[in-house]
């Protein structure tokens, strides 16, 4: 499918910085729809078919003169479409026009910078004003007359911003993006809307009917699509959305494969049933249960119950004839994730996209894929799902099965899921269930020593984790009032009897990662 059409857009040309996702992000919260695309791909034939209203060029990595440094050619500046660099962008930008890039102090974290020259881009801006930057290069000259200071760091008087005498071509050496930037989403209104003049008509609620048009012009009339619902706000969003576009030609399927949280299945269904999607259900707990039987390594583990799931999968198309497509509910930062670096290390097998395997002979429809998760649940409101729903934490496809570390047993099943049960409780009690991107039990192998009733007892550990974050990618550990985590502690202890000691855990991604494995 390509990207929804009839809106303005902005494309952001990404040179690997960290905050990419961010900018794309902050851009659509100003109604205007942007897009991730790798300076590798970004091209003079790609900006003529897409016709951005702007292009912002991200922060990244490299110095503009190493070796092998990412660049883009030189038309980018005379294709009459505004251009905003930021940090490595501000400097490549520099570079091509004849301006000077050195290697200077380095600025990290806030910085005070001096508005010198009054613009349109720093409208609402006092003169001066708290950024943050992130950089070692800098700005160190520019061509006189083709380009104007507009801003210097107040303590080095590196340029902070620089404009094309000429034309709309700007860059800014900090990070607009950020949060720590206090001003940041005034300076990319100014830009996008202000300078580049996007149309602020994009909201996830009002692309719905785009999606829908775009599923039926993808999926030929008399094809049916088979969508796997979890319940989860993904999967649950896309089968809404594919019900709406192709009816019944929609085959929704739950497979409960006995790895879900306490009353989950039940739950589930009733949801999905309230809904109109009336899935088939397929209980497999024990196929799967059974074949993660002495299973230790986690891995192993994601690839079982994937393999499983292709197999029911198959199944349910064979029975079906008509079914010729598979629904997914991959999102947009696994799109880009998955994309954008080749040769990255896998951490973990979980993204969706690579998907599931070929033997499957199904094509693949992908109706999130533009979608960020807050912008999945603003969607799945509109479409009818109970906010309590939409809102519900991201829940790993394997299930409890990563969330148990060494063998998956019936017992450990029982501590992890009651735990979980305790932790989501007392989170949703305190009011913080909503502020935090996942919260739940771990249990491995660990044991420690307890005195239950006055005896001895030897028990499991229990780890709680609590973590916030925007996309999963980087998270922080929550800082949870202590009197919270002690009812946790004392709930878990005294409900479940094999667990003498409860942990929380207080690393955040990175070094960590969210799940034990
Ligand atoms: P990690 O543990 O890699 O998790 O920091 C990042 C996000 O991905 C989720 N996750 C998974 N999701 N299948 C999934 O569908 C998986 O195997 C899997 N492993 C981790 C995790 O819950 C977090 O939101």
């Amino acid at each position: 499918m390509s990207s929804p059409e009839g809106f303005d857009r902005v494309l952001v040309v990404n040179f690997g910085g960290q905050y990419t996702h961010l900018i794309a992000r902050r851009i659509r919260e100003l109604n205007v729809y942007s897009e991730i695309v790798n300076y590798s791909e970004f091209s003079r034939e790609l900006v003529e078919r897409v016709r951005p209203k702007a292009v912002v060029l991200s922060g990244g990595p490299s110095s503009v003169y190493a070796e092998g440094a990412p660049r883009i050619g030189e038309w980018v500046l005379e294709l009459g479409v505004p251009v905003l660099g930021i940090c490595y962008g501000h400097q490549l930008l520099a570079s091509m026009v004849g301006g000077r890039v050195e290697r200077g102090v380095g600025e990290y974290g806030r910085t005070e910078v001096e508005v010198v020259t009054e613009d349109r881009l720093f409208e609402g801006w006092g003169s001066r004003e708290v950024v943050w930057m992130s950089h070692s290069d800098y700005v160190a000259e520019l061509p006189e007359g083709r380009a104007v200071v507009l801003a210097r760091s107040a303590g080095t008087g590196y340029v902070a911003a620089f404009r094309l005498t000429d034309r709309p071509i700007y860059g800014v050496q900090f990070h607009p993006e950020v949060t720590h930037t206090p001003k940041g989403r005034k300076l990319l209104e100014n830009f996008v809307v202000g300078v580049a003049g996007a149309r602020r008509s994009w909201t996830p609620e009002n692309v719905v009917e785009v999606i829908v048009e775009e599923i039926r012009r993808t999926v030929p009339p008399g094809e049916k699509v088979l969508c796997a619902v979890s319940g989860g706000v993904d999967s649950t969003t896309a089968a809404l959305l594919l019900k709406r576009a192709v009816g019944d030609r929609l085959v929704a399927v739950f497979v409960n494969h006995g790895l879900m949280r306490e009353g989950e299945p039940e739950a589930v269904l009733e949801t999905l049933r309230k809904l109109g999607l009336n899935p088939v259900y397929i209980d497999a707990s024990r196929e799967f249960l059974e074949a993660l039987k002495g299973v230790r390594d986690c891995e192993e583990k994601r690839r079982i119950v994937g393999e499983l799931f292709a197999r029911i999968f198959k199944e349910v198309a064979e029975r079906d004839r008509g079914i010729r497509w598979l629904a997914q509910g991959t999102t947009y930062p696994d799109v880009i994730e998955s994309g954008f670096a080749p040769g990255a290390d896998r951490i973990k097998s979980h993204h969706n996209v690579a998907g599931l395997p070929r033997w499957l002979g199904l094509k693949v429809v992908e109706p999130l894929r533009y979608l960020y998760k807050d912008e999945v649940r603003r969607i799945a409101v509109a479409l009818g799902l109970p906010e309590e729903w939409a809102y519900r934490h991201p829940f790993p496809g394997p299930g409890l099965a990563v969330r148990i570390v060494g063998e998956v047993t019936e017992e450990k099943l029982r501590i992890v899921r009651r735990a979980s049960r305790v932790v989501e409780e007392e989170l949703t009690r305190a009011g913080l269930y909503r502020s935090v991107w996942q919260a739940f039990a771990v249990v491995g192998e660990d044991r420690w020593v307890g005195v239950k009733g006055d005896r001895r007892a030897v028990g499991y550990v229990v780890t709680v984790r609590i973590v916030e974050s925007e996309d999963g990618m980087t998270a922080d550990w929550s800082r949870v009032p202590y009197e919270v985590l002690e009812r946790i502690a004392s709930r878990i202890t005294g409900e479940i009897p094999e667990v003498t000691m409860v942990t929380y855990a207080i690393t955040s991604k990175p070094p960590s990662t969210i799940e034990p494995c």
